[in-house]
């Protein structure tokens, strides 16, 4: 293996532009705030999302001492979108074979992404009887192909450490591109990977940042009670491994609607097209925000782009369909451009 070109490790090629994302002052989103936000612009790795990342993180070592041969070993995992991008773009690099295992509601651009990558996919169809979720399935379907599949390996992104451990660097270049001035960190929330790297760096280094877990109503990570979630990306429906009560000092739950209007007034503000959980970590913040001090720096981290919720998010007759007329709660009188 070549030597590390950025903190990941990944050597040369694509997998080096993992990490070292822009951090972007957000100076029109919440016009009048007395406190800075910046966000972390994960959209900016090669596979789109904060994911490859937890990718990378979980493959490299694996692969570095031996335990993952190119040419013979098999990943298996559950994936609905962004951490399967992730891993077919790592295996395919290091030339593993890969099968992510989907459900229906996976959207058809990332399976698309994910097979243009030379991924497998393997779709399940029902849910379980129990829960009604696609996700216990899935898991029962992954656990079967790693039992029946010669060297196949399954990350499990739940319960891996070296998922969280890769959001180590995350913090770290957040907290080195804002110099160590850093007060509030809003954080989306599903396997608590980027969370527990985050918080776990934050901690042992001793910084007095405020760490705000932000999860999807209906999402079974924290104590909030189970129910239907639209916006896929953060979110879960079982408490994951990597979970622990102490890594932010609060939880925001948001609902589908709030994370829409957060993605559009980003869109519109800022120009950043951005997915589901952006939308959700600024509606947390925009909820905080008359009791963030004065002078205050906060950082969103943004996990996705934005094409991947074209049909959804950014589709006015989605919205339409799910929300009924909510007012264009996103849209604002156009101010009329003056002559220079
Ligand atoms: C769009 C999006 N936002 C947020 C998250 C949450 O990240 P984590 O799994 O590190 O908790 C994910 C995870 O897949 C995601 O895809």
């Amino acid at each position: 293996m070549t030597a590390p070109a950025t903190g990941l490790g990944a050597g040369t090629g694509v997998l080096s532009a993992i990490g070292s994302t822009p951090l972007v002052e957000l100076t029109r989103i919440f016009p009048d705030s007395a406190f800075r936000t910046f966000a972390k612009l994960e959209s900016h790795n090669p596979g789109g999302s904060v994911k490859d990342r937890s990718a990378l993180g979980m493959l490299l070592e694996r692969i570095q001492c031996g335990e993952l041969i190119p040419g013979k070993s098999v990943v298996v995992e559950s994936s609905s979108g962004n951490l399967g991008i992730g891993l077919a773009q790592v295996c395919r690099y290091f030339d593993l074979r890969f099968i992510c295992v989907v459900d229906p509601r996976t959207n058809q651009q990332n399976i698309a992404v994910m097979r243009a990558l030379g991924a497998e996919v393997d779709l399940v169809t029902e849910t379980d009887p129990v829960t009604g979720e696609y996700l216990p399935v899935r898991i029962r379907r992954v656990r079967e192909l790693v039992a029946r599949t010669p060297m196949a390996y399954c990350p499990d992104q739940y319960g891996n450490p070296l998922n969280a451990r890769a959001h180590r660097q995350t913090m770290r270049e957040i907290v080195e591109q804002l110099e160590g001035r850093l007060d509030y960190l809003l954080c989306a929330t599903s396997s608590c990977g980027t969370l527990r790297g985050c918080s776990e760096y934050a901690r042992e280094l001793g910084l007095p940042v405020r760490i705000i877990a932000v999860d999807a109503i209906g999402s079974a990570i924290f104590d909030g009670p189970p129910g239907p979630r639209l916006i896929p990306g953060h979110g879960a429906s079982v408490r994951p491994a990597l979970f622990a009560p102490d890594l932010a000092d609060e939880v925001i739950h948001v609902g589908d609607l709030d994370c829409l209007i957060g993605c559009r007034l980003l869109a519109r503000r800022e120009a950043i097209l951005a997915g589901g959980s952006s939308g959700a970590v600024l509606s947390a913040l925009d909820s905080i925000r008359r009791r963030v001090p004065a002078g205050s720096v906060c950082a969103v981290i943004l996990p996705d782009r934005g094409e991947r919720y074209l049909d959804t998010i950014y589709s006015d007759s989605w919205a339409a369909e799910h929300f009924g007329e909510v007012g264009r709660l996103w849209e604002e009188p156009t101010v009329e451009a003056s002559p220079c």
